[in-house]
């Protein structure tokens, strides 16, 4: 099949008439489906190299599902419908399943009614009525990476292999053995058998770095964690696949002989974290669809918190807890009764470039960005997405007129990752980068082995200030509430705000002219940005300043190592300002590149003197921040573990985790003999119960504040 023929959407010629000739269209339709999610499928499953997104394909699929339902007659055994796909390459040794690897249903209503619609079912089959209890759920997260089962004999890894069929996959016991999260012994475990089933998956900021990475290199880059995943884990040579940051989440079992598998799905969980297995933390035990408890709750707290995970999820699973109620409920077809997939709106979706336009950024690289026809993906509406520079554009093919897919995952820009195929209008010129800045008309340069088209006219340029003062504003950094694009734009097309300590020389009366500018806005800017000075800290401060290659992992380790910014031409030599290059290599997982760019920071006087400046304004914090690892054990809960489990009343989970590791303590994912504090709020589930099984001390969010500020005395 030639690739025009893949995205032909017209249905073949209907000639009206007769019934007879009517039913040969819709039996052509189902073929013409039929054989195009069976090569979508191919290079999908086979090839891990898709061609359109996946709620393309969805669609396709129901349209099929759709004609062989209303004409039974025509549903073929081959049907993508009727069987799991996928094929087993030639390279890779064929291994057939001990216990089939199945999948499970969609529900595809994306809304609560979704979870509440799969509980009535699980009702129905199960015989209950209204005044019976409600049934018990294990509610988890859907990882959007590849399937993998582990099987353990003894205690030790002897085979990983892909999900395949679902009857027979490949061994990739070579590649397995790569990843680190997944143990090579079980902990605590003898049985003859335990086949551990589980995702393999990369998170989003490694695969942001790998691709930055290649971009860097003027390489090839990925399309999403998902099947770069996928392709590695079935390459041939291991040596590339320990080159990628894969990562794993075990969800459930396969062939298991000689362990009593327990009563439950979640304490099974427990029971595989506490072999080392890892487990996702984000889970819980749901009574019934509704109420504070249940399904839709899970479903619309994990929706809110999508974006801030470290990882892509397609949506939610929902798993009958009691395994005997599993049993009872069985099978049909290739799935189980007992669980069923709740979807989120998709992160990957189709449409059409209406113009490119240039960006000028922070550092003055010029960004040519995609203006697209309006698209709802990953949860909001898409306007524009980044082409990154002029070589990946040309290696993508995009422009003028393309249908492309664009990609929207946490809170990632969006991007445009491919060009559907032969959907071009006829003439379009291909796209030029300018000679000059779009923004200030200064020369637009490219340096040798660079990739990237920079504008030279520096902080001349307004789009380079102002993207400077929206880093240094931004939540990560100094987090100026309220000074957003906008109200920056206006700052510095005003001539109010040139440099970063402008911003707090503003007064009110200069504010409150502008336009749109209430006076309370202006107020409140104000104190916003007394704020901001308040609660500065040095990683968020040094974040800010936007060094080249300094992020805030970066930032947070130079103020570790440093402890100090330091003062240009000062006696002392401890601060980061007057750190030799040298002594910036000393810094954990700072190379030759990270030194030299802060190096060159401020060995321009005039960036000493934003930072004096800054100070002088009154941005500060406290000076000495817990450093270095000696000072670790000085820390209130140092050598403390601690356990997070269910919803604290107005703690996040990462804000908690964080204020505890800031004290000293280890904030682990399951209870175990070791754990010192549970910490546990509303939907606490099996977490707790072990907890009080090990009679560990608990908390709730108030005991947990207790713990982190003692009241002097204890502190010795
Ligand atoms: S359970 C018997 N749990 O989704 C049920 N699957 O179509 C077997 N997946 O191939 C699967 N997260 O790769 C299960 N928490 C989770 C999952 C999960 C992701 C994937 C898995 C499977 C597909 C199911």
């Amino acid at each position: 099949m030639s690739q025009n023929d893949l995205f032909a959407s017209a249905a073949p010629q209907d000639p009206v008439g007769s019934v007879a000739s009517t039913q040969t269209a819709v039996a052509d339709e189902a073929a013409r489906l039929r054989a195009l999610l069976n090569e979508h499928a191919h290079r999908y499953y086979v090839l891990d190299e898709p061609v359109i997104p996946d709620a393309e394909y969805d669609r396709l699929f129901q349209a099929l599902q759709a004609i062989e339902a209303a004409h039974p007659e025509l549903r073929t055994p081959d049907s993508p419908t009727q069987r799991v796909i996928g094929q087993v390459l030639d390279g890779l040794t064929p291994v057939r399943h001990a216990v089939p690897m199945l999948s499970i249903r969609t529900e595809t209503d994306t809304q609560a009614s979704g979870a509440e619609a799969f509980d009535a079912r699980i009702r129905r089959e199960l015989g209950l009525g209204p005044e019976d209890p409600p049934v018990e759920y294990a509610a988890e997260l859907k990882f959007d990476g590849l399937a993998i089962n582990l099987r353990y004999e003894n205690g030790k890894l002897t085979q990983a292999t892909t999900r395949g069929d679902g009857e027979t996959g490949e061994d990739v016991t070579h590649n397995v053995h790569t990843i680190r999260q997944i143990p090579v012994h079980l902990k605590g475990i003898q049985a003859a058998v335990l086949e551990v089933r589980g995702e393999i998956y990369m998170r989003r900021d490694d695969f942001e770095k790998l691709n930055e990475a290649q971009r860097e290199k003027g390489e090839k880059t990925f399309v999403n964690p998902r099947n770069t995943a996928a392709g590695a884990v079935r390459q041939l040579d291991a040596n590339i696949t320990a080159q990628r940051p894969l990562r794993f989440f075990a969800y459930g079992l396969g062939d298991v002989q000689g362990w009593d598998i327990p009563p439950t799905h979640s304490a099974m969980l427990d029971a595989l974290a506490a072999m080392g297995m890892p487990v996702s933390s984000d889970r819980t035990v749901a009574l019934g669809a509704s109420g504070e408890q249940g399904l839709v709750a899970f479903h619309q707290r994990i929706g809110k918190a999508r974006d801030s995970l470290p990882f892509d999820i397609d949506g939610v699973v929902y798993k009958v807890n009691s395994r005997a109620l599993q049993e009872r409920l069985g099978f049909v077809s290739r799935e189980p009764r007992w669980a069923v997939a709740h979807k989120y709106p998709a992160q990957e979706q189709l449409t059409l470039v209406e113009g490119i336009d240039i960006q000028v950024g922070r550092t003055g690289k010029l960004t040519p960005v995609a203006r697209l026809k309006p698209v709802f993906v990953g949860g909001v509406t898409v306007t524009n997405a980044t082409l990154h520079n002029l070589f990946e554009l040309r290696r993508k093919r995009v422009r003028i007129g393309d249908t492309v897919i664009v990609r929207r995952a946490g809170d990632v820009i969006p991007e445009v990752v491919g060009v559907v195929p032969g959907e071009r209008p006829a003439y379009v010129p291909n796209f030029r980068m300018p000679s000059q800045c779009p923004v200030c008309g200064s020369t637009v340069v490219r340096e040798p082995g660079e990739v990237n088209h920079r504008c030279s006219g520096g902080l001349f340029c307004a789009a380079q200030r102002k993207q400077a003062l929206l880093h240094f504003a931004q939540r990560r950094a100094m987090d100026i509430e309220g000074l957003g694009e906008k109200l920056v734009d206006q700052l510095v097309d005003g001539g109010i705000v040139r440099t970063l300590p402008d911003l707090y020389k503003m007064g009110f009366a200069k504010l409150a002219e502008l336009d749109r500018m209430a006076e309370k806005s202006a107020q409140n800017l104000l104190d916003s940005l007394e704020k901001s000075k308040q609660k500065a800290t040095l990683p968020r401060f040094l974040f800010g300043l936007g060094i080249r290659h300094v992020g805030e992992t970066t930032a947070k380790d130079l103020a570790r190592h440093f402890g100090k910014m330091g003062h240009k031409g000062d006696e002392s030599k401890e601060g980061i300002m007057n750190a030799s290059y040298e002594q910036l290599l000393a810094v954990r997982d700072v190379g030759p590149i990270v030194a030299q760019s802060i190096r060159t920071f401020f060995d321009q006087e005039h960036n000493c003197e934003v930072v004096e400046q800054l100070r002088a304004a009154g941005v500060n914090w406290p000076e000495h921040e817990p450093s270095a690892e000696a000072d670790a054990a000085t820390l209130p809960l140092f050598g403390k573990t601690v356990v997070l489990t269910g919803t604290l009343p107005t703690l996040a989970r990462e804000e908690a985790k964080a204020m505890l590791e800031a004290a000293g303590a280890k904030v682990a994912g399951s209870v175990s003999k070791k754990t010192h504090y549970v910490v546990a709020g509303a939907e606490a589930g099996s977490k707790l119960d072990k907890a009080q099984e090990l009679g560990i001390t608990i908390l709730d969010e108030q005991g947990l504040r207790d713990l982190l500020a003692p009241p002097p005395s204890s502190l010795a």
